[in-house]
């Protein structure tokens, strides 16, 4: 069986932290359990390009248990976890990803993800999409739909059906609220600061901590670092999102304004440029900057070198930039998502959701994609809720029913005060 991981010699390891992770993810075993029976995805082949992790294995090895056969490479240099990547290997399951790889390396992975000519597409980021659209066009015969899992990635693609660029259809598995409700924001809240405390070891207490962005993410690393003590201040570009973080109790001001007295600065934009150069050049010393965004162009590294007069590194993720007029800032992860290079990832209890989403969504595409045409499409309302159940029956809450007056009383329009 193809593949090109770090170390076979980490499997065990790997084996061990996919069984913790598993634990915390009893809504995936029981569409695990379910798939092995039914064996919905028999001879469906999937190309992956996720981070690859100990939750996203459990999706991999939920994807296999439904007769699929799949390929998975990394959505981000950084953010392979090669204990996974081998353990998974020892399941016959293909990957193709090494933490640090390079550019060319990750590119070439990708390919060779591809290479199984896949039926199905399941991406963070949509690499796979843009490649199959930019290079890969021989494949689209075979290709029924796909899934994309993060922010960015929907962004593109609704960009790409917007132009009447995108050739197959897609679910916009962020758009299912058991998804960005809690994945983006409990779950990046959460381990974005398990990242930077890995990298710094920071005490947060008393910091003003400068979160850019209050959406889905952004949200929910405010609050965890409020929890932390820090002083949290918001930067946004949306009127309402800058009103929801004022009424919350949050500092909101423009950049220009928090760059002159953060300690801390996190972007979660999914923009670029969030952090530049105008912004450097009034930052204290010391100040530390890092990403938890999808790609690695939230601050723009390119200025930050321009105007360094010498780097080193001092601990492991974290960059020194010693700049012109003796000021230092420190760049954590290369910039690229902090949260999965520094520490790992979500927490398997909230990726539980996210997966199922995505194992149920492709359940679904088995069955239907063929009669959808080239779009970014919601996931299906009922999945979405089948999911809410599933989590609640696993964490043995359980809530009320409505009664048949309640139900009709809600349907009706004729009962007044
Ligand atoms: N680290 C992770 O594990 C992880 C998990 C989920 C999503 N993401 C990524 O994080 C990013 C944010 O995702 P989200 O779901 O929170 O998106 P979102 O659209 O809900 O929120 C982004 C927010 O940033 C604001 N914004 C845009 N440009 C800005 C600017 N220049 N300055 C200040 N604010 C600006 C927007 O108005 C919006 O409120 C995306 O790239 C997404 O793919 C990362």
């Amino acid at each position: 069986m193809d593949h090109h991981v770090k170390d076979m010699g980490l499997v065990k390891k790997g084996r061990q932290r996919i069984e913790w992770a598993e634990t915390e993810m009893p809504v995936l075993q029981r569409i695990r359990a379910r798939f092995g029976a039914e064996r919905p995805l028999k001879d469906v082949r999937i190309a992956a390009c996720l981070h690859v992790t100990t939750e996203t294995a459990g999706l991999m090895r939920t994807l296999a248990a439904a007769g699929a056969q799949v390929r998975l490479c990394a959505s981000n240099p950084l953010s392979t976890q090669d204990d996974v990547a081998a353990a998974l290997v020892e399941e016959q399951i293909s990957v193709f990803a090494i933490k640090g790889e390079d550019r060319d390396t990750y590119y070439r992975h990708i390919h060779q993800a591809l290479d199984l000519k896949p039926h199905f597409t399941m991406d963070d980021g949509a690499d796979l999409v843009s490649t199959i659209h930019a290079e890969r066009t021989d494949l689209l015969a075979d290709i029924v739909a796909g899934t994309e899992e993060t922010t960015t990635g929907v962004i593109r693609l609704r960009a790409m059906a917007r132009d009447g660029a995108l050739r197959y259809p897609i679910i916009a598995i962020n758009d299912a609220k058991t998804k960005h409700l809690f994945d983006n924001r409990y779950g990046t809240g959460q381990s974005t600061i398990d990242g930077l405390l890995r990298a710094t070891n920071l005490l947060l207490a008393g910091k003003t901590f400068v979160v850019c962005g209050y959406g889905s993410c952004g949200r929910g690393l405010a609050l965890r670092a409020r929890g932390m003590g820090a002083q949290v201040v918001v930067t946004e570009v949306s009127p309402l999102h800058a009103l929801e973080a004022v009424m919350e109790g949050y500092a909101v001001m423009p950049m220009a304004e928090a760059a002159k007295f953060g300690d801390l600065f996190i972007t979660v934009t999914g923009n670029r440029s969030v952090l530049r150069r105008e912004h450097f050049e009034v930052m204290k010393d010391g100040a530390v900057l890092a990403n938890s965004g999808h790609f690695n162009v939230e601050i723009d590294i390119p200025a930050l070198r321009d105007m360094t007069a010498s780097s080193r590194e001092v601990r492991e993720f974290v960059q020194e930039y010693r700049l012109a007029d003796g000021r230092r800032l420190y760049l954590l992860a290369e910039g690229r998502l902090l949260n999965l290079a520094a520490a790992e990832g979500h927490p398997a209890a909230v990726m539980d959701m996210s997966f199922a989403n995505q194992a149920l969504s492709l359940e679904y595409l088995a069955r239907q994609g063929k009669e959808l045409t080239p779009n970014v499409y919601s996931v299906p309302v009922d999945i979405d809720q089948a999911v809410a159940r599933l989590k609640l029956e696993a964490m043995d809450v359980h809530v009320d029913e409505l009664t048949a007056e309640q139900r009709k009383y809600l349907q009706s329009w004729e009962e007044g005060t």
